[in-house]
């Protein structure tokens, strides 16, 4: 089939190179000439586990293009991808200006029929925005066609987006249209041979599921972090209880891990939406309220244990900090909490040692200005004259560390675990004083 995806960010580019691998001829649409003159070279702009290969091979045979001109990327394909931002709005909603000037683009050049299809995560409704500002391009041409809109929203996660979107859970379909749902189930058809996962339904319900995917995960977290703070007090290990309760099949073993908040650029910026939009229908959405809140507290957990252990002032202490992006196997800084964490610690005085097996660049572009980091290319370079250890994000390096290094490097022998990676025997084993999340007893103040 004929493909076209606008916007070559994280969203268009991976579903632009899983459809290709399938066999379609795919056209990826941007409007920064820099990014498509990369990508028309085989360099990827971002970090994703298996993209730069998808996209060279496909490149290569022929089944994948990038382009800037609006004019033969409208045309080319029957479906049409919408995979572009949508940024948070000051009030919290989704800005829907790039998704609507891409529907206005295709009702500017379209020539036949065609099946828009929203990937980008959008409030209830867009797809009718979509639907009156191509047939208000076609209309100021004085030219009729028949169109339909689509929503499909996307589940992937970054560092696994590939195999996401290889072998998907699920692909949900809204569309009223019987012809473009037909399409659609062609499309995905490859990637579902021997289960259907395919479900369609209206356009509103598929375009609030999406939302309703991400609160209901992040709330999940937020609560975790709740109950962690609080097994620390009563004197519980969090971790034991989450093998308690995520063994029963009702609320199941994923995303129960209590850490140092969540991050990234999907669920804080829905959640946000998603309340947004409860107050535009009347509606205040008080569990959900908890769970952003929760999350900016649990951002500054390690601080206040950091603050516990070595006092307010942290003038003349160093911090050796494992880890930058907002998880593993990305090299993604949005609303990481370690941007939170080395914000509080720099404001006390502290000076940082950082690193990151992939995400330094990215963590030196958007903390530039911040005084007091220093960026070192190893585990064992971020230890040097540091007092203490912390750890922001689990990427697999750190899981079986030199714990004998930590132990005569750190001035003092404190490992702050900000997503529990170590069992507190084994560091107690090591000679390690350890702080983890919800894992007993918070730090004793000490000198
Ligand atoms: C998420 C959704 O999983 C995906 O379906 C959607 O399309 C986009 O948003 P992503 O943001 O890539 O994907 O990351 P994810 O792996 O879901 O993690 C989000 C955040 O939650 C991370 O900061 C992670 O550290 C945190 N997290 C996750 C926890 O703190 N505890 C957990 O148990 C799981």
């Amino acid at each position: 089939m004929k493909i076209t995806v606008v916007g070559a960010g994280y969203v268009g580019l991976v579903t632009g190179a899983c459809l290709a691998e399938m066999g379609n001829h795919v056209v990826c649409l941007d409007v920064d000439t820099r990014k498509i003159a990369m990508l028309q070279r085989g360099e990827i702009p971002i970090h994703e586990p298996g993209l730069d290969a998808l996209v060279q091979r496909n490149a290569a045979a022929g089944r994948l293009a990038f382009t800037t001109d609006a004019q033969a990327a409208v045309a080319h394909g029957t479906l049409q991808f919408i995979g572009v931002g949508t940024p948070p709005d000051e009030d919290g909603s989704a800005d829907l200006q790039y998704v609507l000037a891409a529907a206005a683009n295709i009702g500017r050049h379209m020539t036949d029929y065609k099946v828009i299809v929203d990937k980008s995560t959008v409030p209830v409704g867009t797809a009718d925005k979509v639907r009156a500002t191509v047939a208000a391009a076609l209309a100021e041409r004085g030219v009729p066609m028949d169109f339909a809109v689509v929503s499909n929203p996307e589940f992937l996660k970054e560092g696994a987006a590939i195999d996401d979107f290889m072998r998907p859970d699920r692909v949900v379909v809204g569309s009223d249209d019987e012809r473009a749902s037909l399409l659609m189930r062609a499309v995905y058809a490859p990637f579902m041979r021997n289960h259907d996962k395919l479900i369609v339904m209206d356009v509103r319900s598929a375009e609030f599921t999406k939302y309703a995917a991400n609160a209901m995960l992040a709330t999940r977290i937020s609560f975790m972090n709740e109950l962690a703070l609080l097994a620390e007090r009563v004197g519980a290990d969090i971790e034991l209880v989450r093998k308690g309760i995520g063994s029963d099949p009702r609320i199941g073993t994923h995303f129960l891990y209590a850490g140092a908040g969540y991050g990234g650029s999907c669920f804080p910026k829905d959640v946000k939406a998603l309340i947004r939009i409860g107050e535009d229908n009347g509606l205040d959405l008080g569990v959900l309220n908890a769970v952003e809140e929760a999350n900016e507290r649990q951002k500054h957990v390690l601080v206040e244990r950091v603050v516990k252990r070595f006092g307010e002032d942290l003038t003349g202490r160093t911090l050796a900090l494992w880890g930058l992006a907002f998880k593993p196997n990305t090299d993604d800084m949005r609303e990481a909490p370690s941007r939170v964490v080395i914000a509080e610690l720099v404001k006390r005085g502290a000076a940082i040692r950082a690193y990151d097996p992939v995400a330094m660049p990215e963590a030196r572009r958007v903390l530039e200005g911040v005084a007091g980091v220093e960026f070192v290319d190893s585990q064992a370079a971020a230890l040097q004259g540091a007092d203490a250890l912390l750890i922001v994000t689990e990427w697999k390096e750190f899981r079986n560390p030199d714990f004998e290094m930590i132990k005569a490097t750190l001035k003092q022998p404190v490992v702050f675990d900000g997503r529990n990676l170590y069992e507190p025997a084994l560091m107690k084993a090591f000679g390690l004083e350890y702080v983890g999340i919800g894992r007993g007893t918070a730090p004793a103040a000490q000198a």
